[in-house]
């Protein structure tokens, strides 16, 4: 079955967010996983709390944020490297198979968007850094309405802009909580289960849960 518009998270599933520590892993050393796991969940911490609390600030400050309170609890890298691991994030690779499936979307004459926390300024700069300007209609960021996901109005913002009925929208996220906000907001629902993780949020299931975007 095919939608009206295909929506895609970006960091984590377009984009791997682990490919800026690896970039540097030989510099950052044996705790560059410890590193790059640490400084997503921190990121994604204050996007919720900073939702919660009415107290946002862009995604890109968080970003900083989140990497220097990860150096402080990983004493053993080198903080010297923070600027080549925080420039690193603005051209972050995607997952080989990416390309690919959106052009196959848009040319079967589907709306291809991303729908992301991240700053209309790093989006544009990792769409353009993959190359994927000329697979891409739209990026909305939640920028635009100053909360991050799971707040519903993250999801309506795609709705509203292309007039359509969540249930016309297959939004594909790897990340299970952006699954449940999107699922319960209506959106059908992808759960791009890269890194093999546990089901969870039972009450929020994906549609379909596929490995890759590959057999999308
Ligand atoms: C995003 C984060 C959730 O791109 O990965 O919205």
């Amino acid at each position: 079955m095919s939608s009206a518009a295909y929506v895609f998270d970006a960091y984590g599933t377009l984009f791997d967010v682990h490919a800026a520590a690896r970039r540097h892993a030989s510099r950052v050393g044996p705790d560059y996983q410890r590193l790059s796991d640490l400084w997503r969940a921190k990121q994604l911490e204050y996007s919720w709390v900073r939702t919660l609390m009415g107290a946002y600030q862009d995604f890109w400050p968080l970003t900083e944020q989140a990497l220097d309170y990860a150096l402080a609890r990983c004493p053993s890298v080198d903080k010297a490297l923070r600027s080549d691991l925080l420039e690193a994030y603005w051209r972050l690779d995607c997952y080989p198979e990416v390309p690919a499936v959106l052009k196959e979307l848009r040319q079967r004459g589907s709306k291809v968007a991303i729908l992301s926390n991240g700053s209309p300024a790093m989006l544009e700069a990792a769409v353009a850094n993959a190359a994927l300007d000329m697979v891409i209609d739209d990026i909305f960021s939640v920028d635009a309405i100053r909360a991050y996901k799971t707040a519903p109005a993250v999801y309506d913002l795609v709705t509203t802009q292309y007039r359509l009925y969540p249930n016309a929208v297959s939004f594909q996220s790897s990340n299970r909580w952006d699954i449940a906000g999107a699922a319960k907001f209506g959106f059908r629902t992808v759960w791009v289960n890269r890194a093999q993780m546990p089901d969870e949020y039972f009450d929020f299931g994906p549609d379909l849960i596929l490995p890759s975007l590959d057999s999308l």
